[in-house]
């Protein structure tokens, strides 16, 4: 028996316009008021950021953000801090997606110095770990997930590491529609939670790892039977507010 609170992110990525965020907005904010079983967060584009702010207001539905720089303020043409994300309403950041690091070149030292801002600003990461095919058909998959786990976190404080959130995305799951199997998954994220053990001891515990790649209703249900995962960031069933609103629904552990 789990006792972690399971969380459902939507990771919406570089799409929906305002009026479209604010249509999903407005049909999803019914169809979730009664799931509190679940910790819910939608990670919109900076854009849309202020306007859900003030339609999630008063709701179970918390704001994240998909990035933010690892600088308090100063001279960083176009990047965001995570102060600028708290001022306009986000709780959660997601830190170190595999298109960032992958398109952008993202480095694990990046991924480290913004884990430790967002923490020191009062935003909750939600920090992305995962392997290539390639290093999965290598049989290195573990070993390389451990060592992101271990380079993005270790050194933080218990009570720290307890407001971090990881999430396992096999690069080779997402937007394919290629799901890891439960028991895949499962696998990794224990071998996650094991890494955090052995820098954090028991607090290792009480943090969330989620599953991401292909995430749907289909499939969340599964996902949660297990051991060690406790919720899912969604990517493109996270668009459309009934198929979003199923997951969280079926979300529990
Ligand atoms: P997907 O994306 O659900 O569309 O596979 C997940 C993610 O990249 O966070």
């Amino acid at each position: 028996m789990k006792t972690r609170t399971p969380l459902i992110a939507g990771n919406w990525k570089m799409n929906k316009l305002m009026n479209e965020a604010l249509a999903f907005a407005r049909e999803f904010k019914p169809l979730a008021q009664e799931a509190v079983h679940v910790d819910i967060a939608v990670c919109a584009p900076f854009t849309c950021l202020a306007a859900l702010r003030d339609e999630f207001r008063g709701t179970n539905i918390r704001l994240g953000a998909q990035n933010m720089f690892y600088e308090r303020q100063g001279a960083f043409t176009g990047e965001i801090s995570p102060a600028m994300l708290l001022d306009v309403g986000c709780s959660w950041v997601i830190i170190g997606h595999s298109e960032r690091r992958e398109l952008l070149g993202e480095t694990d030292g990046d991924v480290a110095r913004k884990t430790r801002l967002a923490l020191e600003t009062g935003l909750l990461p939600i920090v992305c770990v995962g392997e290539t095919l390639a290093v999965r058909e290598a049989g290195r998959a573990a070993t390389h997930v451990r060592a992101q786990t271990e380079k993005g976190l270790a050194g933080l404080a218990p009570d720290d590491l307890r407001r971090v959130t990881v999430a396992y995305e096999p690069i080779w799951a997402i937007g394919t529609g290629r799901t890891a199997t439960a028991a895949d998954a499962q696998e990794i994220c224990a071998a996650i939670r094991a890494t955090i053990a052995g820098f954090a001891g028991p607090a290792a515990g009480d943090i969330r790892i989620l599953y991401g790649g292909s995430v749907k209703s289909g499939n969340i249900a599964e996902l949660l039977k297990t051991g060690d995962i406790d919720g899912a960031l969604v990517g493109g069933a996270s668009l459309g507010a009934a198929e979003f609103a199923e997951i969280v629904r079926l979300a529990r552990v």
